[in-house]
């Protein structure tokens, strides 16, 4: 199966040297696409800014931006089987970039913030049937309601949903705990464990026969996922 991974933060540049992000590590996208790289699948991991050396035999796809990644995404899109968009990208950009140094005596500079791409969004037009993709929703409370209205507005198949209000999971942290929404219905948890193994559950779930669920694209998945 070709599995496409996004991991990492997204940087929204201000001027030459400074930037908006935020406190991703990358951890959770590049333990998928080592988990399923060890399972026999082809890979191909689109990165933003980590601090992180590349999975064994992955050498990943380098983004800055939002408008990066969508970018890298939309390339690499028609040659997966299996997306998923670990990557917390941002949600704002400045509008304009400060082609000079902002300077700290002209006080503190007006930002007009723009969205900046939703990937998730602007590729769901793109996705052919046989295809699976799974997002990620990293909340603070209402963790089920919201993640589930992700599953929807993002047209996805299923969501990988994890509480970061609790201490040693999610963000910059090696453990996590995550609760799989998928499209069918069904629901699995996995974890709290370190985030190496929350991957290959991930994987594993995403990719083994569901028990109750009828939905046509996770049997297509399932079929290939035996056959490579
Ligand atoms: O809306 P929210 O950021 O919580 O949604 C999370 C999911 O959407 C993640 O899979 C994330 O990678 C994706 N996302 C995206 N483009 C954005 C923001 C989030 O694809 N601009």
């Amino acid at each position: 199966m070709n599995v496409l991974v996004t991991a990492g933060p997204t940087r929204e540049a201000i001027d030459p040297v400074r930037y908006v992000s935020n406190r991703s590590s990358g951890r959770m996208g590049y333990a998928i696409a080592a988990a399923a790289r060890a399972a026999g699948h082809a890979v191909r991991l689109v990165s933003g800014p980590v601090a992180l050396a590349p999975p064994a035999g992955i050498r990943p796809i380098r983004v800055v931006s939002a408008a990066d990644m969508l970018a890298a995404v939309k390339r690499n899109l028609r040659w997966c089987d299996l997306f998923v968009m670990a990557a917390a990208v941002a949600d704002w950009r400045p509008r304009t970039v400060a082609r000079r140094k902002l300077k700290k005596r002209a006080g503190p500079p007006r930002i007009t913030w723009v969205p900046a791409p939703d990937i998730l969004q602007a590729i769901a037009p793109l996705k052919r049937k046989a295809q699976f993709f799974c997002g990620f929703a990293a909340e603070t409370h209402d963790l089920a309601r919201e993640a589930q209205r992700k599953l929807r507005e993002k047209h996805l198949d299923a969501i990988a949903a994890n509480d970061v209000s609790q201490k040693n999971r999610g963000f910059e942290s090696a453990s996590n705990a995550l609760t799989v929404y998928f499209a069918s219905g069904r629901v699995e948890r996995i974890g709290p464990a370190a985030k190496t193994q929350c991957a290959r559950r991930l994987l594993r779930v995403l990719t083994a026969p569901e028990k109750t669920g009828k939905n046509p694209r996770e049997k297509k998945l399932q079929k290939k996922s035996k056959n490579s």
